[in-house]
């Protein structure tokens, strides 16, 4: 990867999700103090759940003006959401339903519809918060695959090649089942972009990112670069022992 990327290594999985919410809490302070708002993209999957619980909780919590921040998802499966599979649902479960955000800050993508029909509705939702222009998230949170997917941007899928959509739903493959996904040029666009990975079976995908010297559509993680902002590698240490 060129330049020093942001690494941050915490002891376990814990001081991992704690260091990531101080850290996502002090950003969305700094959007609202520089913007009226913070527009927030959220991550998926078991890794950023501690994440949520920590910044659904004091001492964390009550100190986020949550009525200026606005949650959006990195992606989603085409489940309802109270199926245990749900981005939403884990969120929801997590963080929205302990927080006093406002109904309407909270922009789901219908897991419960088609791939297209919500992919083309979140898109219609995308450019009703950000306008016409590509969406520029003051954070967006993402995790890894052992394959080096991110988001719901998996290899060898034509994902990695959508420039004119903002949101696509598509067949991964590799799942066998449909998803939901922001496409590379919104998260190219993000100010603040977290990875959060950690335990052993990260450790060979993450060093291969990291590792690499230009980005690779095999490992499409390692093609987060946005042009004008800030990535930060949030590990914890078995996530980056090979590095
Ligand atoms: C999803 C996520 C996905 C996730 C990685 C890592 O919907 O699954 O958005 O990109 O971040 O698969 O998942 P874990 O955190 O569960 O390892």
């Amino acid at each position: 990867m060129t330049g020093s990327p942001d690494i941050s290594v915490s002891k376990d999985a814990e001081q991992l999700s704690h260091l990531a919410a101080v850290t996502i809490r002090d950003l969305i302070g700094r959007a609202i103090k520089a913007r009226g708002f913070s527009f927030v993209a959220l991550a998926g999957g078991e890794t950023p759940l501690r994440v949520y619980q920590m910044l659904a909780a004091d001492p964390v919590q009550s100190t986020i003006d949550w009525r200026h921040v606005h949650l959006f998802f990195g992606d989603e499966r085409m489940v309802p959401p109270d199926d245990p599979a749900s981005n939403y649902g884990m969120v929801f479960r997590e963080m929205v339903s302990r927080i006093p955000i406002p109904t309407d800050n909270v922009h789901r993508i219908r897991g419960e519809a088609s791939a297209s029909d919500a992919g083309r509705e979140y898109e219609a939702e995308l450019q009703k918060w950000f306008g016409g222009s590509v969406p520029r998230f003051d954070i967006v949170l993402l995790g890894v695959g052992e394959d080096g997917h991110t988001a719901s941007l998996f290899p060898g899928t034509d994902s990695l090649n959508e420039v004119s959509r903002m949101a696509i739903g598509y067949f991964v493959p590799q799942l066998k089942s449909w998803r939901v996904t922001l496409t590379l040029p919104v998260l190219l666009s993000a100010r603040e972009t977290l990875f959060l990975a950690a335990g052993k079976r990260k450790a060979s995908v993450i060093a291969r990112i990291l590792g690499t010297g230009e980005p690779q559509a095999n490992l499409p993680a390692s093609m987060i670069r946005p042009t004008h902002g800030t990535v930060r590698w949030m590990l914890d240490e078995e996530a980056a022992s090979l590095l």
